[in-house]
């Protein structure tokens, strides 16, 4: 395991030490309270890592308890972050017990300690409803990307229709104290606010579960 970079000054401490906690807080029992939705989420996995290109050096953000690695392709090289030690040991655990070649590290996607354009690929699934700060994450995963490296994203956000919309945002503060999580968020803007180019965007829930592709452009 690597250690996270020190945080820069553009990270909120605070906020970033509550969210970290309460991921910390639901870790033993976030496999069970997710199972149903994982029948639907399994499926979707499934095609945001189909996406992968063979041989990608990939970096998957909040990698968690590790749900995502059985779809990780047979032939590319994984570093693994997240910025809760209690979800990223169980991550480890079953990493360990599948097998699965992945370096993790405990590290802050809002301060990642990577080299610029060290990753082809980057991955995230429902993540970015939690990063305190989503564009700043978004920002230093566009910048450890190389040149034309892709975004992979499959995440929930804010539905545009105007009641359930609504509803979200007065529930958001429920669900944040609650787990961490914040239901309202916009995250297709955030994707562009942070620099990419968007190159499909697809409902895969309504217009709530989204599976997000997105480039770095190169730039110059
Ligand atoms: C809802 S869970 C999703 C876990 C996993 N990706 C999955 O699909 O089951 C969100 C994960 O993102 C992690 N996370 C949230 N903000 C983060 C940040 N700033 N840096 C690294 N990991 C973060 C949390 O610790 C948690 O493990």
């Amino acid at each position: 395991m690597i250690a996270s970079k020190e945080a820069p000054p553009g990270v909120d401490s605070t906020r970033t030490a509550t969210i970290q906690r309460r991921y910390n807080r639901q870790a033993s029992t976030y496999d069970l309270r997710e199972a149903l939705m994982e029948l639907m989420f399994s499926r979707w996995r499934r095609r945001l890592w189909g996406l992968v290109p063979p041989g990608s050096r990939v970096l998957e953000v909040g990698v968690g308890t590790g749900k995502n690695l059985r779809w990780y392709p047979p032939d590319v090289s994984v570093t693994a972050i997240d910025f809760s030690p209690k979800m990223l040991a169980r991550g480890v655990r079953r990493a360990r017990q599948r097998q699965i070649p992945v370096e993790l590290a405990l590290m802050d996607a809002q301060a990642i300690a990577c080299a610029g354009g060290s990753f082809d690929v980057a991955v995230a699934t429902c993540v970015f409803c939690s990063v305190p700060d989503p564009v700043l994450g978004l920002e230093e995963v566009r910048r450890v990307l190389r040149p034309g490296g892709r975004l992979l994203l499959l995440e929930h956000v804010r539905s545009g229709l105007p009641v359930l919309g609504r509803c979200m945002d007065w529930l958001n503060p429920v669900s944040l104290w609650l787990n961490g999580v914040n239901i309202n968020r916009n995250t297709v803007s955030n994707v562009e606010r942070a620099g990419f180019r968007l190159l499909e965007v697809d409902d895969l829930f309504l217009d709530i579960v989204k599976l997000i592709v997105a480039e770095k452009i190169a730039e110059g």
